[in-house]
């Protein structure tokens, strides 16, 4: 799929911006906090709503107005296709596609498929466990509506939980907990099996990557290590939290939070039989993370049959030449968007096609 313009008003340092881009690759150059990565967030918010950078939307609003409108325009199996977002200053937010409001955010996944690579990406390896769940939960939230939905609903039950633990620690009234327990392990049940078949899927592709980059030298291995022990059967999988739940009751109502479930989940990357994220050498961790990434892309396109959009924020100046060739030349047919302070003889050299947009202070040409 294919991005063909973009328009914002009032969003982050954009006051009026109306683009055009190539339909391969497109690069921003420009100068710190001149609006390069402003413009990529735009365009991930077209695919899910949300910002890779924050949270709270009403942050995106240009200083001093009262609203940001994005509208991305796109190109998918041919046809056209018009996202539209718009965020109010008391934080209401109102998403059209192709004219039709939608009701629910989950509404809008399956239009617009994109892949962020920023240096943050580079750090998922090394980082804490929360940052790989993250990872794992966004991209499967882009595949399945259903998973989106689960991972909503079994955070909200987390924060329930929490907040009855808190309560029964002062008050030492345990009846309900019993409740919230089988509304978790119903719902992290379901969590842990959908992330269990994404995550080989996910290890194969990876795994195919970090050999090819590394020219064999170097094996990885990646594989789920969910915090409650995994196994064949959402019944069974169930049965497994409760345990769990009830084996760490006292010391969950001791801390007012759940100490078990799939929200403690992790994922164990190993090269050539080292655990990396502690031990890993900085290049290994990088190759790693490269890998994660094109196997998402690659996982997003053999499941939708759509190529998705892939943003790279300021990450070529983080690979070397050989990690930046490798990356390029595996992505064929993929729309890029590119940011960089300077455009490095080993970019240009891969990117002979492409077209070059220069950013200043909320002003774009090219
Ligand atoms: N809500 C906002 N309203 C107006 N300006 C904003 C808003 N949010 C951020 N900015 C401005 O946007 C600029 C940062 O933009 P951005 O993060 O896109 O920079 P960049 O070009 O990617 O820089 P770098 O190369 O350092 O990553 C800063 O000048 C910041 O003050
Ligand atoms: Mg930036």
């Amino acid at each position: 799929m294919r991005i063909d313009n973009v328009k914002l008003s009032d969003f982050r340092n954009y006051e009026n911006l109306d683009l055009k881009f190539d339909k391969n690759v497109n690069i921003f150059i420009g100068n710190n906090a001149q609006g390069k990565t402003n413009l990529l967030e735009s365009i991930y918010m077209s695919s899910i709503g949300k910002s890779f950078r924050t949270s709270r939307d009403g942050e995106m609003i240009r200083f001093g107005s009262d609203y940001f409108i994005i509208k991305v325009c796109a190109e998918k199996n041919g046809n056209p296709l018009l996202v539209e977002i718009a965020v109010l200053k008391d934080g209401t937010k109102g998403i059209k596609v192709d004219g039709l409001k939608i009701k629910k955010m989950s509404d809008l996944l399956r239009h617009i498929y994109c892949v962020i690579f920023s240096p943050e990406d580079l750090k998922i390896v090394k980082e804490e466990p929360e940052k790989r769940r993250t990872f794992i939960d966004k991209t499967l939230s882009q595949l399945s509506i259903s998973y989106y939905n689960e991972i909503y609903e079994y955070k909200k039950i987390v924060k329930q939980r929490n907040a009855l633990l808190k309560e029964i620690k002062n008050s030492g009234y345990e009846d309900m907990l019993c409740i919230w327990d089988e509304k978790l392990a119903g719902s992290g049940a379901k969590i842990i099996i959908k992330r269990n078949e994404f995550i080989s899927k996910l290890a194969d592709i990876a795994e195919g990557f970090h050999s090819s980059i590394t020219g064999g030298s170097e094996k990885s291995e990646i594989c789920y290590e969910p915090d409650v022990e995994l196994c064949e059967s959402i019944e069974e999988q169930k049965k497994n939290i409760l345990k769990a739940l009830s084996e760490s009751e006292k010391r969950d109502i001791k801390y007012g939070s759940t100490g078990r479930g799939p929200h403690k989940d992790d994922i164990c990357i190993k090269v050539n039989g080292v655990d990396i994220r502690r031990f890993g050498s900085q290049g290994q961790q990088r190759t790693a993370a490269l890998s994660l990434k094109l196997a998402e892309l690659n996982i997003i396109e053999e499941e939708t049959g759509e190529t998705p959009i892939l943003l790279l924020d300021d990450v070529m100046s983080e690979l070397d030449s050989f990690r930046q060739n490798f990356l390029i030349k595996s992505l064929k047919d993929v729309q890029l968007f590119i940011t960089t302070a300077e455009l490095t003889d080993d970019v240009k050299s891969v990117l002979v096609n492409g077209k070059i947009f220069n950013v200043v202070n909320g002003t774009v040409t090219g």
